[in-house]
This record gives structure tokens, C-alpha cells and sequence, in this order.
């Protein structure tokens, strides 16, 4: 009777409106709980959380601020406990701190932001009858990491000039990873992490005068002088005129292991640098293993990463060390999409070309591999460290935005969110083209990529826009060939996930449709490929990260909520989750069909 008792296997829900409600609004039949939220504690003896009186150390204990990329993975030996692998991206000072002034933090401010960033590991007791989730303190696996914590560069840039700094003689140890973002699951059970708007936590790039350094500091984005923190105030290497190689040590694919505390987490640089969103790592059929990853800038690149090496399974530690050691060995290309419509039927309106879809062919372009670079002028720690300038010069394709990337389970295809493009066809900047066809793109496109005859490690790919997004009345828009009467609007696609079906789930960040972010179900296969459901709602001012769909569970990090325009600590622009009276604190959200019973069935 509901309507949708034709729908695929873990898609039959009844789709959520959209709305501007302060509140995550999910499916009739589901149910809702907050797993944790910034603050709550993590490690032994961090206190609970009290927004008046934080402090650095608390915060080092507490989980931290801004979720946005999740795992949730079987607990190693207790079959009722899970293991939940968060980001937090970015610290946002002026609804964290009472009276928060940006020009002059304090250094405890600074010291709790250091402690706000980075990525919580923590155990999770399951309620088998309900499916609800709750933190176990202090469990052996907890984790917190953040700007202080150690990491270990590997792979062919380790130890190169250009990572040396005066606290690092060795170019080999950093300390913290920086706006992390979304991530990815490898094979052998080890999380992989983004580093994203590195640039923003570095100040005085603007006073740098050699040309080449200046240059490769502007495509990474770094420019001006005050960073929009001061941590330079705090702790000279956020300052490039004392340390001019601390940002070369951000940027990169970390690697972490969830179930070995004791192993310290990489920094991948053979998976190159710049400003990755997150990682999507697949076997091959050879049992080599093939990272997909997005640079998210606008007019920057999608990527990929072939190992020399092969898996090994088993969880035995032989296996787990020998695998910890495959993304350090491997050839990094870089895409190239090329249309198959003429140019001309191309005009930046999203209209679809004559053959009636924006679709294509592609190259892997070869940039570096080991010691060995593939791009002229370039060495290959070069190549590694200013990745960008490297896919400059080989012609890759410029695209909206690549944000986060999942490869199917089930087919091994490719799915890529570009999130928008205001700058697209503007004056100096490229013009659309097939597969980023629309100009001042507001709303982005999901890319659908095949590799040729399935091979993962192969030089070329097919691929098509299995959506062009905005609301289903736009003309531009298009959603798979599916009945656009029959879709749910979706805006600014960011985060990508499977079930356990095969459809694919799109988390979106920054809706201009003027309703808040959400969660979305997308089938890939049959008559309702393109079908666009709406499945949960974010609070105001929020962003849907994570997202992890399980058999039984959905989990969304809502990241930002409140974080609108004018909104501070004083004024909060939501107070989403605890409610009247209360600042707005990002949250971990497990939803559940009532009776703990299996999503979407
Ligand atoms: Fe942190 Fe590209 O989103
Ligand atoms: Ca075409
Ligand atoms: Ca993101
Ligand atoms: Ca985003």
C-alpha cells in the first residue's frame, strides 16, 4: 500500500521531502539515535563535555569536532561490539568558543582546535534488539589522533629535501594530519584518510618571494599572510617564512590501522599530493590494489593508483604487515576524459547531445612511479609533492570539483561525486565539456566509470554522467533515464557509499536548492537506474558526511549544523541535537527500520 513495494531490495522506504527543519528527518518506520557527539569522551578518564569550560586536554580525550568521513567495522574479536573510524575535518571556533575573538585566539583556543582535528577511533557496544550504538570509554581500541599526534612518511617522496624541515631533519615524521575528509576501506581492513584544505592552517605565503616557490604555493592554494586561525602565533611551523616545507608534509593519503593501536599511521606519498578528498580502493583481478581519488578544487583532477604488489589474504599479521606496505610501491596516473558528441553540441545548458547522453572514453595518464617520473622537468619526489603542477603539464581533464569516489562492489564501476562549479565557462576558465557539461555549474554530476574489458589496472576507461543534478524541473538536469517526475530533487553530491545490494548513496554538502543537505539512494542497474530517493535530512547549516549503509544500519556524520551565516557560540544557527537553550555540536547519527529489521526491505 505504501507505494514503493516495487522497488529494488534495500530501497523500499518512503522518501523524505525536503525541508529547512533544524532536525534529521528520516523515513516513516525508522528510527534515530545519536551515537556521539563533539565532546563526548573517548579515552580514559576525558571528563564529559562542558561548552564553558574546555580545555586542550579534555578535547585530546573527547571525540573531536566536525565528523565527516565513518567506518563502521566488525569489532576484531567481541561479534556485539563495532568499531567507528570518524574524520574530524576542520575546527569552527566561533560556534565552539564562548566570546571568541579571530583576531586574537587564545593559546588554548588554538590548543583545543589541535585537538578538535584529526580522526577517533571507538569502540561501539551494539544493542542487538534495538540496533542502537553506544561508546565504550576507554576501550583498548580507542583512539584519538589529532595535530599532535605522529605519522610516518612513506613511499618514494619519504626523506626528500623538499618534506625537510628544522623539527625533521629526516623528511620522514610529521606531526598531525590536517582537514581531514572523506576516506575509504582498504581490502586488508586499514582506513584510509583525505587531506584536504591543507592550506588554509599556513600563513605568510604571500611574503614568499622566489617565483617557483611562490608559484607552487598558489596551485595549492596557499596565499596571503595571517592564516584564518593564527596557529602561527602558537607554533612557528604554521609559518612559511620560518618553515617553508611544513605544508609539503600536508596533502596526503593517510593510512591507519583501527585494529593495531600500536602502529603508527602513514602518510602515503606515492598516492601523490593535493587536495584529496578521500580514497576509493579496489582489488584487481590480479590481486594488485587500485586507489580512485579526487583533487577537490575546482578545474583539478580524479586520479588513480595501481600497487606493484598483490594482496595477501588472511588476517594473519604476515598478511597485514605485507599488506601495509602496498600503497608505497605503484604507478599514479591521472585521468583524462575525452566526449564522444561533437564539441558543438556541448554548449554549457546541460541539454543532452544527439546521441542522447554525456559519455565517453578516457586515458590513465602515467605520472610517476618509484623513482621514475613520466612527466618532462618534473623529478618524481616532484612529481609526488606538487602533484598538481605534474598533471598541469600532461593535459588532464579539468573537472568540477572531483569530491569523494566508491568503486562497486558488485561490478568494480566507478562512481565519482563532482560537486558544482560556479567558475565553469567563466571568463579565463575552461568551458564546459562532456563531462562537465554545464556552465556555472551549481549543482554537479555524478560520473559513472568503467574500466575497459574490467580491467582495474588498465590505460583506459569508458564512462557516463549516471546523474546530472539540480531540481528534477531544470531542464539541465538528468538522472539516469529514469521519470524525472518521479525523482527526488538532489544538489551538490559530495560523499559516495554501497549497500549491501549494489545501489549507490549520495550525501550531499551545500544544496543550492535552498533546502538542507540529506542522504540519498540511487539504483544502478534495470528500469530504475537513476531512480533518485530522498532518504534522511541534516540539521540547518549542516553538511551529510559518512554516510555508511549497512544490512541494518544507516550512519550519517551531520558535520557543521548551525554553521550559517552571522551564527556564533552566542547565536547559535541551530541547536541541533540537544535541543532548546543548547550550542550545536556535530554528531555521529545511527538510523535503524524499527525492530532493528534489514534497510530498505
Ligand atoms: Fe571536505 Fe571536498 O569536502
Ligand atoms: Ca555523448
Ligand atoms: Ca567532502
Ligand atoms: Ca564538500
Amino acid at each position: 500500500a505504501s507505494g514503493h513495494g516495487g522497488a529494488r531490495t534495500g530501497l523500499r522506504f518512503e522518501p523524505v521531502e525536503p525541508n529547512t527543519d533544524d532536525a534529521v528527518t528520516i523515513p516513516e518506520g525508522y528510527e534515530q539515535q545519536i551515537v556521539i557527539r563533539w565532546g563526548d569522551p573517548v579515552l580514559e578518564g576525558a571528563p564529559e563535555f562542558d561548552a564553558d569550560s574546555q580545555t586542550p586536554e579534555s578535547q585530546a580525550g573527547q571525540f573531536g569536532y566536525n565528523n565527516d568521513y565513518l567506518a563502521l567495522l566488525a569489532h576484531p574479536e567481541n561479534r556485539r561490539q563495532k568499531v567507528l573510524v570518524s574524520n574530524h575535518e576542520y575546527s569552527d571556533e566561533p560556534l565552539m568558543f564562548p566570546g571568541y575573538d579571530g583576531d586574537n585566539p587564545t593559546q588554548e583556543q588554538v590548543e583545543i582546535a589541535w585537538a578538535a582535528h584529526g580522526l577517533s577511533v571507538v569502540v561501539l557496544d551494539e544493542d542487538r534488539r534495538t540496533g542502537a550504538l553506544t561508546p565504550v570509554v576507554g576501550n583498548e581500541l580507542n583512539r584519538r589522533i589529532t595535530v599532535s599526534s605522529e605519522f610516518t612518511v612513506s613511499g618514494p617522496a619519504a626523506g626528500s629535501d623538499l618534506l625537510k624541515t628544522s623539527a625533521d631533519a629526516e623528511g620522514t615524521t610529521v606531526f598531525g594530519t590536517l582537514n581531514n575528509c572523506a576516506g575509504g576501506m582498504t581490502p586488508w581492513g586499514t582506513v584510509l584518510s583525505g587531506e584536504e584544505n591543507f592550506n588554509q592552517y599556513f600563513a605568510n605565503a604571500g611574503q614568499v618571494t622566489d617565483p617557483v616557490a611562490k608559484a607552487r604555493l598558489a596551485r595549492y592554494g596557499l596565499s596571503g599572510d595571517a592564516s584564518e586561525r593564527k596557529w602561527e602565533q602558537f607554533d612557528s611551523r604554521f609559518d612559511l617564512l620560518q618553515e617553508p616545507n611544513e605544508p609539503n608534509r600536508f596533502g596526503w593519503i593517510v593510512e591507519l590501522d583501527p585494529y593495531d593501536p600500536d602502529w603508527t599511521p602513514q602518510k602515503r606519498t606515492a598516492l601523490g599530493r593535493f587536495k584529496h578528498e578521500g580514497a576509493g580502493p579496489r582489488l584487481a583481478d590480479d590481486g594488485r590494489v587500485v586507489v580512485y581519488m579526487g583533487d577537490d578544487e575546482r578545474f583539478d583532477y580524479f586520479y588513480k593508483f595501481v600497487s606493484d604488489n598483490k594482496m595477501k589474504s588472511g588476517s594473519g599479521k604476515r598478511a597485514r604487515e605485507h599488506n601495509r606496505t602496498l600503497l608505497d610501491e605503484g604507478t599514479l596516473y591521472v585521468a583524462k576524459f575525452t566526449g564522444n558528441s561533437p564539441a558543438a553540441e556541448i554548449d554549457g545548458t546541460g541539454t543532452l547531445p544527439s546521441d542522447g547522453a554525456f559519455d565517453g572514453t578516457g586515458e590513465w595518464i602515467a605520472l610517476a612511479h618509484g623513482d621514475e617520473s613520466f612527466v618532462d622537468g618534473m623529478s618524481a619526489e616532484e612529481v609526488y609533492v606538487f602533484t598538481r603542477e605534474a598533471s598541469d603539464k600532461v593535459g588532464a581533464t579539468k573537472m568540477d570539483r572531483p569530491e569523494d569516489v566508491e568503486p562497486s562492489p558488485k561490478t568494480g564501476n566507478v562512481y565519482i561525486a563532482l560537486t558544482n562549479n560556479s567558475q565553469r565557462g567563466t571568463s579565463g576558465k575552461a568551458a564546459a565539456d562532456e563531462a562537465n557539461p554545464r556552465n556555472a555549474n551549481k549543482h554537479g554530476q555524478i560520473v559513472e566509470l568503467v574500466e575497459k574489458n574490467r580491467n582495474a589496472t588498465g590505460l583506459s576507461f569508458n564512462w557516463n554522467l549516471l546523474l546530472v543534478c539540480g531540481d528534477p524541473e531544470d531542464s539541465s538536469t538528468y538522472f539516469g533515464g529514469f521519470p524525472k517526475d518521479q525523482v527526488s530533487p538532489i544538489s551538490c553530491p559530495d560523499n559516495v557509499a554501497f549497500d549491501p545490494h549494489g545501489n549507490l548513496w549520495i550525501s550531499t554538502d551545500g544544496n543550492a536548492l535552498g533546502t538542507n543537505d540529506g542522504l540519498f539512494s540511487v539504483p544502478l542497474k534495470g528500469e530504475s537506474r537513476g531512480q533518485v530517493k530522498q532518504f534522511l535530512t541534516v540539521p540547518v547549516g549542516a553538511e551529510t558526511c559518512g554516510p555508511v549503509v549497512q544490512e541494518r544500519h544507516v550512519l550519517v556524520a551531520a558535520q557543521h549544523p548551525g554553521e550559517i551565516d552571522g551564527a556564533s557560540f552566542e547565536n547559535p544557527g541551530s541547536e541541533w541535537p540537544d535541543g532548546p537553550g543548547s550550542i550545536p555540536r556535530p554528531s555521529v547519527v545511527n538510523v535503524t527500520k524499527r525492530g532493528f529489521g534489514r534497510i530498505g526491505c
